[in-house]
């Protein structure tokens, strides 16, 4: 899974410590409502995530039975486990190409109404999966999976953008947070709808997959009522009688011309630094070391074998040996500590900070990796490995949620100032749904291929990213962007960046970049 990365066109980082701290907007109807309705598009995302993970073996033999209805000989063993893969990871693809035209969706079309037609994709993907089964083909689950991928990718950028956009400075970053809960919350609804007594089973699975219509329908009904961001419609629409008419109805007082006043200036500040492109931010040499930073967070986030469970943990628990219906209930326990952590973690995001967050999750999973592949091998031989199977990966589920899970969309915002930022959003989007894809693709072939040590690509991914990031991420925790980015820049210079206590030294080689394999602390 991933978390919705923070863009679109304001790209605005916000501190959370200071914004939860101090947390005194006022909670009015119009900004509940809003928020509420935005964050059916987060359940959609963490839903659509999950769903396909129960009914995989119902879905097979569906695919299996159609084709001898079609073509009178069952399909092979090979080719189901490829055509399911992709059924499976084609959400990426969608997800990746509604990712990268989210900034520019919600600028076209505004946040409001960018939102309520991204719903038609959505109910399209809903009737297509729905009525696959009685129209007995499996592409159109297929179809269905790319369209509710792309309606989940716009979300990624739609939702947090709206999020931030309707709340008062103080609470902009609680707002912020609920999206990823909205996704958690999604992943643990579809692993108990798909329980084998309720939709998991061969008579219901379509309705399974079907039921994405019902977060659409909810967005469609509310939507309408809640007032478009008033960011949106004074910045980008230079409206500004819209936006005090939208900015009174959100914080329920007259009183609004310091929120106006204060959009405007942050406006100002935005425009100071000129927008660089993808092009030029690869060509960039200043910039390659903090996009490269980027990149491997995003990998770390997506080859650490997460989606891995995330897409199939009912397959590798019942591979372990475990009943279908106990296997159907682990699978849910995913979920519901996915949710806990999220409210566990997310407050101390800013106390404990960002890198020792990240290396501490990586770490951990990279050792109970090997704890899943220990216990695949040795079920046979010990019959409560099978249990202990199930609790190494919900060990494992707990160390990802601790920061890998969230971290890597933060980390991207915050290395970046304003310019570069949108164009290192854009690869970061771009990296995090190939690799999403990739491993959603892969691991089934890798299950059938390596059998018990299928996981093993990702212990050792794992350990090199750890190694990757433990030498060259700098703590962002409570550093104002300019602290950080300092660091970047090519001039010789005593940096702040690293732990308070310590310092970094930055040298410049002789072409002019800098050095970074020579970081070190003093
Ligand atoms: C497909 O169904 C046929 C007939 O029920 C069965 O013999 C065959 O094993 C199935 N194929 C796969 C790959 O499951």
């Amino acid at each position: 899974m991933s978390n919705g990365p923070k863009r679109g066109d304001s790209n605005d980082v916000i501190s959370q410590a200071e914004v939860v701290a101090t947390a005194k907007g006022k909670i009015t109807a119009f900004l509940s409502l809003a928020v509420f309705s935005a964050i059916l598009g987060s359940l959609q995302f963490g839903y659509n995530t999950g769903v396909i993970n129960a009914p995989e073996k119902k879905i097979k033999e569906f695919m299996n039975e159609s084709h001898i209805m079609r073509w009178e000989a069952p399909m092979s063993e090979n080719a189901l486990v490829s055509l399911y893969s992709l059924l499976v990871a084609i959400f990426a693809v969608g997800g990746m190409i509604g990712g990268l035209i989210a900034g520019w969706w919600a600028g076209t079309f505004g946040r409001k109404f960018g939102m309520l037609i991204n719903n038609a994709f959505g109910f399209g993907a809903a009737a297509l999966m729905f009525f696959s089964r009685e129209a007995r083909s499996y592409e159109m689950i297929i179809c269905g999976r790319f369209l509710i991928g792309f309606n989940c990718g716009l979300y990624t950028g739609l939702t947090p953008l709206y999020l931030s956009e309707i709340g008062t400075a103080d609470i902009r970053g609680a707002l912020g947070t609920l999206h990823q809960l909205g996704v958690t919350v999604g992943i643990l609804l579809s692993q108990i709808l798909g329980f084998p007594e309720i939709f998991g089973n061969g008579r219901f699975w379509h309705v399974l997959l079907g039921l994405c219509v019902v977060p659409c329908a909810i967005q469609m009904l509310t939507m309408p009522f809640c007032p478009e961001s008033p960011r949106y419609l004074l910045i980008k629409k230079d409206r500004e009688q819209d936006a005090h008419t939208a900015l009174v109805k959100l914080r329920g007082t007259t009183g609004v011309s310091a929120d106006i006043d204060e959009m405007k200036q942050e406006h100002r500040a935005q425009q100071s630094e000129a927008k660089i492109g993808i092009l030029s931010l690869l060509k960039k040499k200043s910039l390659r070391m903090p996009l490269l930073i980027s990149i491997v967070m995003h990998l770390s986030q997506q080859l650490s074998g997460i989606n891995a469970i995330f897409y199939y943990s009912f397959s590798l628990f019942t591979s372990a040996g475990i009943s279908e219906s106990i296997a159907a209930h682990a699978t849910s326990g995913i979920g519901a500590i996915m949710v806990v952590m999220t409210m566990i973690t997310i407050p101390l995001m800013d106390r404990i900070g960002r890198r020792s967050l990240h290396l501490t999750g990586l770490a951990g999973m990279f050792i109970f990796s090997i704890l899943i592949t220990l216990s695949l091998c040795f079920t046979d031989q010990v019959a409560w490995f099978k249990i202990g199977n199930v609790v190494v990966s919900l060990i494992y589920v707990i160390f990802f949620a601790m920061g890998p899970g969230s971290i890597p969309w933060l980390i991207v915002a915050e290395l970046f100032s304003q310019g570069p930022r949108p164009a290192a959003m854009g690869i970061s989007v771009l990296i995090n749904w190939i690799s999403n894809f990739a491993v959603g693709y892969a691991f089934p072939s890798m299950q059938k291929g390596l059998g018990n040590y299928s996981f093993l690509p990702f212990t050792v991914c794992l350990l090199l990213f750890w190694i990757f990031i433990y030498k060259y991420l700098p703590e962002t925790k409570n550093k104002t962007f300019e602290e950080i980015s300092f660091a970047w820049k090519s001039d010789n210079i005593l940096s702040s960046i690293g732990s308070n206590s310590s310092k970094y030294i930055i040298p410049k080689d002789e072409m002019g970049m800098v050095s970074y394999s020579s970081i070190e602390k003093q």
